[in-house]
């Protein structure tokens, strides 16, 4: 039994949150996340989270929370018994106890993502989680920088990149729609090999399960569609070409289901996807870190694979300013004891990384784009800046990530000036907004020596 785990000897009990702040909770916390949709973002609650500085409100609430209760966390006085983890390091101690008594595998998760991925190692619980985790790691080669597929992931991402941004003459200009479509075909080969690349329909079939589940357990299972998913997902994955993630899934005992573990990987690219324009319009708007980036991008062989340190600390920033994941939840499966208080089981644990991200556990300047934060091996997960999360549920997929999405910014870096159209342009003159909308963001290319972009100023 770990310290924690000990009942108390009359140390503090739990702070309890008043009926009004509850409902500040839920209002300013919660239901944004929920409107902007958990599982697929809606864009235009996107577009409205951004006009209408919904994470700043957020932000704020929680920040006046910790004033006035302390580090907490906060019980929540709702009709399910739910706490709010105000203090980073407390967010720290609840992922690294996972996932026993801090199971993944809350009520929410499971019901939205059974919808396409009933065997998904993060709404699986006991011995089968651990096998299902396993799989996931062994697959994509967690803790590894470079995937042993890095030759052909390298070569397929710079191929797409190289489609989207041909190299003859200027390019108008770089927004969501023609990125999205790139981004698929890249995930598509990158996960089953080239001759999924237009394969629309998969990708559609996920889109509208992801968009039941973003309604949790308020809507019911899809079953057929799930089914005609399913098949579509198996005959991928048993068809995955040699240098594919699919074709790296290990053998695994009856009931691990393997390939049920590629509806997460498909889902969860999206986030990198998101990732790419935020990044970009980062370094558009930051010269001294473009600079530096593109350096690194220049130095080597384009076409071995590479770490590129800089490039993954310029993604691994702007998933802090922005994460993917803003509710992070827990839900305890024994009873554990905080302070005085006893948790009973059943009791979900909400870590809200928006302002985790920005509360100063980062070090100075939380509110400004310093990919320097993350250099030199140090890892903010332990600060409880957890964009990947954090202990044993961390994303298995996080050095893919960086490779991917660092290989693609160094496909289109060089050689090419990015200048952000759209209305929102994130730079170092002020506070970086709590929330940007991916979906928004334009991009006039200049090929300098190439004139300029026809309409791009
Ligand atoms: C920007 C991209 C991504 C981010 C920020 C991200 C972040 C996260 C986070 C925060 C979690 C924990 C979720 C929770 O506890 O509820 C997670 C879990 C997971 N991620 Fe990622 N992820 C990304 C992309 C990927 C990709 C591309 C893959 C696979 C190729 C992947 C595979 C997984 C899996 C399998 C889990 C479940 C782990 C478990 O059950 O313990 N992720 N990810």
């Amino acid at each position: 039994m770990r310290p924690e785990d000990t009942p108390p000897t009359g140390d503090r009990a739990l702070p309890r949150a008043g009926a009004a702040d509850a409902l500040r909770v839920a209002a300013y916390v919660l239901l944004p996340s929920v409107v902007c949709g958990p599982v697929l973002r809606r864009r235009r609650a996107m577009a409205a989270a951004e006009r209408l500085g919904w994470d700043r409100t957020g932000i704020g609430a929680v920040r006046r929370l910790r004033s006035r209760y302390g580090d907490g966390p906060l019980l929540l006085p709702f009709g399910r018994r739910a706490a709010l983890v105000l203090a980073p390091r407390d967010a720290v101690d609840v992922l690294d106890r996972t996932p026993d008594p801090f199971s993944p595998a809350s009520r929410e998760k499971r019901a939205a993502l059974a919808q396409f991925q009933p065997h998904g190692s993060l709404i699986s619980r006991g011995a089968v989680r651990e096998d299902r985790r396993r799989v996931n790691e062994d697959a994509l080669d967690s803790g590894q920088p470079l995937h042993r597929g890095a030759g052909r992931l390298v070569r397929v991402v710079r191929e797409e990149a190289g489609e989207l941004l041909p190299d003859g003459g200027p390019v108008a200009e770089l927004a969501w729609p023609e990125l999205e479509k790139s981004w698929w075909r890249t995930v598509r080969r990158v996960v089953f090999g080239d001759a999924a690349r237009d394969d629309d329909l998969l990708t559609e079939r996920l889109a509208r399960l992801r968009a039941a589940a973003n309604w949790s357990y308020l809507m019911p299972q899809h079953r057929l569609r799930r089914a005609r998913f399913l098949a579509h997902l198996r005959e991928r994955t048993a068809g995955a070409e040699p240098g594919s993630l699919a074709a790296a899934l290990p053998p695994a005992a009856p009931g691990t289901d393997p390939w049920g573990q590629v509806g997460h990987w498909l889902f969860a690219f999206d986030a990198v996807g998101m990732t790419l324009p935020r990044t970009l319009a980062l370094l558009a708007g930051h010269p001294e870190a473009l600079r530096r980036a593109t350096e690194e991008a220049t130095a080597g062989d384009p076409v071995r694979p590479r770490e590129l340190p800089y490039l993954r600390a310029c993604v691994r920033e702007t998933l802090r300013l922005w994460p993917t994941t803003p509710l992070l939840l827990r839900e305890t499966v024994t009873a554990t004891h905080r302070g005085a208080t006893t948790v009973p089981a059943g009791t979900t644990f909400v870590l809200y990384t928006p302002y985790l991200h920005r509360s100063g556990a980062a070090g100075a300047e939380p509110d400004r784009f310093v990919p320097e934060r993350w250099l030199g091996g140090r890892d903010l997960a332990r600060l409880g800046v957890v964009p990947f999360s954090a202990g044993p549920g961390r994303c298995p997929g996080e050095d893919v990530v960086l490779l991917l999405a660092a290989t693609w910014l160094a496909a289109v870096l060089p050689g090419r000036m990015f200048r952000v159209t759209s209305r929102t342009r994130p730079g170092p003159d002020g506070p970086l907004p709590a929330g940007l909308d991916p979906f928004a963001l334009r991009f006039s290319v200049l090929r300098p020596g190439a004139g300029p972009a026809p309409g791009g100023g």
